[in-house]
C-alpha cells in the first residue's frame, strides 16, 4: 500500500488475507465469499523488522553462526521434529484440531524445560490461570517454579509483563484470540492476527527468546487466518491424530531449522502425553495377523523408518457407481493403481467397491506404500491373504514395473528390526541396498504380474 493511504480503507479476506481496494463479494486470490472485511490502512504496518537494529547489510563471510543455540527439551520426540531443540529467536507455529492437546503438549514442554531451569511463559487468551492448573496437576508438574501463567489476550499488555519477567520461553495460546491496540480491526481477524504474529516474530528476533504461537485449525485442515502466518514463521508443526484415538502425531510441515516430515509420536494418556520411542511396534500392535487384504508397509517418515499396516477391503458394488474409498492414503494413488491393475492385470474392479486405510490413523504419502497398497487390494480381491511375515515396498508404474524408492536399506533393517522373514521389493531396489540377505528373505519383482505370481500362484 502507498504511503499517502493514510486514511483510507481497504478490505481484507479473512480466509486468506488477500487485499483490495473495494468491497469484493468474492476473494479474487482464494475465491472465498463474503469474506472482505474493511480496514483502516495505517503507516508501513507490513514492515516486520522496522525495529531491529541489526538489520543492516553485511558480508556473508562475516556472519557468525554460533553452534550452541539449540535449547533442548528434554521430549525427545518433540526435539527430533524440530531438528535438534529449540533455536533462540524462532517462531514456531503449532496448529492442531481442537481438543487434539496442543496446550498440553505446551505445558508438559515447558514443564520439561523448567526441570532444567529454564524459564518460560505461557500466555493464555483462552483458559483461565485455573484451568491450566487443573492441567498442569493432570500431567503432575513436579517443579512449577520457572513456569509463569498469564491470562491476557492485549500484547502491548503481554509485553509489559515479558519485559518484568523476562522468559527465555513464551507460548502464546492461541495466536487467534490475540490483538493489538494499534490494529483497527476487530480481534479474531486476519489483520489482527496477522499483526499480533508479527509483533511476536519481531520480538522473538530482536530478543532471541523462542516463541511458540499455538493456531486453531480450520474445517479444512489449515491454519485459520491468512497463509501469511505460515510464511512468516520459521517452523510450523501440526498436531494431528484422532481425537478418538490415543495415538497424536507432530508432523513439521515447514523448518527453517530442520528438515520437514519429520513426525513425532506420542499417546495420549490420564496424566498426559508419552513419548513413543517405537512406533512401529505401536502401529503394528493391533494387526490381525492372516487376515486377507492386510499387508505391512515400512515407510519414511523424516528421517526414520515407520512399518505401517494398509488395509484393502474389496467387494461387489451394489449401485451402478463403485465406490473408492481411502484413509491416510491418496484417492489419486488408489486410482491409478485400480486402473494399472485392470490394464496389466486384466482384473476388472469396475463393480467393485474399494476401501483402503492406513491402520492407526496415520497419513502416509509416498510412491513407496504402492506395491504394498496394490497386493493388499488383491488379497482382499483374491481373498487370499498375505503371508503376515512378509512386508512390501515399492513404486507402482503406470505399466505395471515396480520401481525402486528411497532409503531401500532403512526400510529393509526396519523390517528385520521388526521381525519380519521375508520381504517384497523392487529388483532395483536391492541392487542398490547391496544389502547381504541377513535374516530377512529379499524377493525382488520387476513387474506387478510377477509379484502377484509370487504371492497368489494359484490365482
Ligand atoms: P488440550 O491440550 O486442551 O487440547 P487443545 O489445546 O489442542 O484444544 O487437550 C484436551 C484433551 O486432552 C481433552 O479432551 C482431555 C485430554 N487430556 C487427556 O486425555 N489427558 C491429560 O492428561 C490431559 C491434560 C488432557
Ligand atoms: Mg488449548
Amino acid at each position: 500500500m502507498a504511503k499517502d493511504k493514510k486514511n483510507k480503507t481497504i478490505f481484507v479476506c479473512n480466509e486468506c488475507g488477500g487485499q483490495a481496494f473495494k468491497w469484493l463479494g468474492r476473494c479474487p486470490d482464494c475465491g472465498a465469499w463474503n469474506s472482505m472485511l474493511e480496514e483502516k490502512v495505517q503507516g508501513s504496518n507490513a514492515l516486520i523488522y522496522r525495529h531491529n537494529k541489526m538489520f543492516f547489510p553485511q558480508n556473508i563471510d562475516g556472519i557468525t553462526t554460533d553452534p550452541e543455540l539449540r535449547i533442548r527439551t528434554g521430549i525427545n520426540e518433540f526435539d527430533r521434529v524440530l531438528g535438534g531443540g529449540l533455536v533462540s529467536g524462532s517462531m514456531i507455529l503449532v496448529g492442531g484440531d481442537p481438543g487434539i492437546g496442543k496446550s498440553t503438549l505446551m505445558l508438559q514442554i515447558f514443564h520439561s524445560l523448567a526441570l532444567n531451569s529454564i524459564k518460560t511463559l505461557y500466555v493464555s487468551g483462552e483458559e483461565s490461570a485455573q484451568q491450566i492448573k487443573l492441567r498442569a496437576s493432570r500431567i503432575d508438574i513436579k517443579r512449577g517454579d520457572n513456569i509463569y501463567v498469564l491470562t491476557a489476550t492485549c500484547i502491548e499488555e503481554i509485553m509489559e509483563h515479558v519485559k518484568k519477567i523476562s522468559p527465555e520461553v513464551i507460548a502464546v495460546d492461541s495466536i487467534q484470540t490475540m490483538y493489538s491496540e494499534n490494529a483497527m480491526s476487530a480481534p479474531g481477524s486476519v489483520s489482527q492476527v496477522r499483526e499480533s504474529a508479527a509483533f511476536f516474530m519481531n520480538f522473538a528476533k530482536t530478543a532471541g527468546v523462542p516463541v511458540f504461537l499455538v493456531g486453531h485449525v480450520t474445517k479444512d485442515g489449515s491454519i485459520a487466518g491468512p497463509k501469511v502466518l505460515e510464511h512468516l514463521v520459521d517452523t510450523v508443526l501440526y498436531f494431528e491424530g484422532d481425537s478418538g484415538q490415543v495415538y497424536r502425531i507432530l508432523r513439521a510441515v515447514k523448518n527453517r531449522f530442520g528438515s520437514t516430515n519429520e513426525i513425532g509420536v506420542f499417546e495420549m494418556k490420564d496424566n498426559g502425553l508419552h513419548e513413543i520411542g517405537n512406533p512401529s511396534r505401536f502401529f503394528l500392535e493391533e494387526r490381525p495377523v492372516g487376515a486377507a487384504g492386510s499387508v505391512v508397509v515400512p515407510c519414511i517418515e523424516g528421517s526414520r523408518p515407520v512399518m505401517v499396516e494398509v488395509q484393502a477391503l474389496v467387494g461387489q458394488s451394489s449401485f451402478g457407481m463403485p465406490r473408492r474409498v481411502s484413509v491416510g492414503i491418496d484417492p489419486t494413488r488408489i486410482s491409478l493403481l485400480v486402473a494399472v491393475i485392470s490394464k496389466q492385470l486384466k482384473i476388472d474392479l469396475s463393480n467393485h467397491d474399494i476401501f483402503v486405510k492406513v491402520a492407526g490413523g496415520l497419513k502416509v504419502d509416498e510412491p513407496g506404500t504402492d506395491l504394498g497398497t496394490a497386493m493388499g487390494i488383491l488379497s482382499s480381491f483374491f481373498n487370499v491373504p498375505v503371508d503376515p511375515n512378509l512386508s512390501i515396498f515399492g513404486e507402482v508404474g503406470l505399466a505395471g514395473e515396480i520401481r525402486g524408492v528411497n532409503q531401500p536399506l532403512v526400510r529393509l533393517e526396519e523390517s528385520e528390526r521388526m521381525g519380519f522373514t521375508r520381504c517384497l521389493l523392487s529388483k532395483k531396489g536391492i541392487e542398490f541396498t547391496e544389502k547381504k540377505e541377513g535374516k530377512i528373505k529379499l524377493e525382488g519383482v520387476y513387474s506387478l504380474n510377477e509379484a502377484v505370481m509370487l504371492l497368489f500362484p494359484k490365482k
